[in-house]
């Protein structure tokens, strides 16, 4: 409830950061109780313990969107993850149909810290990816591409596939979000994340040769002959992920060199080889549900971001579980939320200043929702 125009009062940042985390978590409880049921905490599998401890819910990718576009009684979302999640968590809360069932009331979405990005995201632009199109469109028939964007990517990229007939994935529904957008054309092409594109594609009897790169700093057709771009099925974006594509099939040979039974279960973000010798491959919802349902006992070397790695060992007693990677793998982005972030988010909201608001433009929004729509359909 915003209070009152007289009541509304800001607060500084500085002071948080050097409050301790008991202080903290006992204001950032205090503004849930008073918020109630219209506060929504939303926190991706990657957040540090301390903030998933106040998320009221937490997923995938996937998940978290679902979750953002069936709210209803909240009117803030803050989420605990990084900035394009919050963006689409602002395109599904406030498309048209909720609005009209909220008489016109929008939800706030708040991200804590503005600084938590996903280098992947960054790796394409949309002046990259239209002029890429554009490049193609002097080779082959680009009405029958489809774009297909990771979820990791800004919302102007959504749009961009709204607008061309195209779809967002998930790691949790890539496989039958290409097969809907084979039914619709003769190609793919596939942003930002190019591990996931390819590991998915090959899964599908798509082969490395019909997989040309996209390189959008290269001179011309993005780094491949004509004859490449001509050929191919799906044209992978020159993006990856900095946090999984440090997982090596090195590390997978001296896990199974030093315990033959045991289960190798990665993200698809990893790199092919990774993938390719792994027993399982999944989104961070199926790597938490593969361990769960696991007999205990099962001995599991895990390639994905550390603090998931690290929630998963001391929830699972039961399994003996090991970070795939010798070296520390953390997403520094999603580490940025903390609870001074938090808690200083939620006491400017509860009095009735909004910090860091995630807004996204009427346009973009509105084609976006179109791929979006899409993507929530293709499970
Ligand atoms: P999921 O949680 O959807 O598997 O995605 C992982 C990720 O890297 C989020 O950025
Ligand atoms: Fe982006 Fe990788 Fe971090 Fe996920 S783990 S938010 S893909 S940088």
């Amino acid at each position: 409830m915003a209070p009152a125009i007289d009541q509304v009062a800001t607060f500084e940042l500085p002071s948080y950061k050097s409050a301790d985390n008991i202080d903290l978590s006992a204001r950032i409880a205090e503004v849930r109780k008073q918020l109630g049921s219209k506060l929504l905490i939303l926190g991706h599998h990657y957040q540090q313990d301390e903030v998933i401890a106040h998320s009221d819910l937490r997923g995938d990718s996937y998940q978290l969107s679902q979750m953002a576009a069936s709210s209803s009684d909240c009117r803030y979302i803050v989420f605990c993850g990084v900035h394009f999640m919050a963006e689409t968590a602002d395109i599904l809360a406030n498309r048209p149909e909720k609005l009209t069932e909220r008489d016109g009331e929008r939800v706030t979405v708040v991200l804590p810290d503005m600084a938590a990005g996903c280098s992947m995201a960054d790796m394409a632009a949309i002046e990259q990816v239209e002029a890429a199109w554009e490049d193609m469109g002097e080779v082959i028939d680009t009405s029958r591409i489809i774009p297909v964007t990771y979820i990791n990517s800004a919302a102007s990229l959504k749009s961009f596939c709204g607008r061309h007939g195209g779809i967002v994935c998930t790691s949790s529904n890539a496989a039958a979000v290409l097969e809907w957008a084979f039914e619709r054309g003769d190609r793919v092409l596939f942003f930002p994340d190019q591990h996931l594109g390819r590991n998915t594609s090959l899964k599908m009897g798509i082969t490395n040769e019909q997989m040309p790169v996209w390189d959008p700093y290269a001179d011309e057709l993005g780094g491949n002959t004509t004859a490449a771009i001509d050929n191919s099925r799906v044209i992978l974006w020159k993006g990856h992920c900095s946090v999984h594509q440090m997982f090596r099939a090195e590390h997978v040979d001296q896990f199974r060199g030093k315990y033959p039974d045991i289960k190798i279960l990665v993200h698809p973000e990893c790199p092919q080889e990774v993938n390719d010798l792994a027993d399982i491959s999944g989104s961070t919802g199926k790597i938490i549900e593969t361990v769960r349902s696991a007999e205990a006992g099962t001995r599991w070397a895990i390639g994905t971001e550390l603090h998931l790695v690290n929630r998963l060992k001391a929830e699972h007693p039961e399994q003996e579980i090991h970070f795939l990677s010798p070296v520390i793998c953390m997403c520094a982005t999603m580490y940025r939320i903390n609870l001074a972030h938090l808690c200083w988010s939620l006491e400017n909201l509860a009095a009735g200043t909004i910090v860091n608001q995630i807004e996204v433009d009427e346009e973009t929004s509105r084609w976006s929702l179109v791929a979006l729509e899409r993507m929530l359909e293709v499970k």
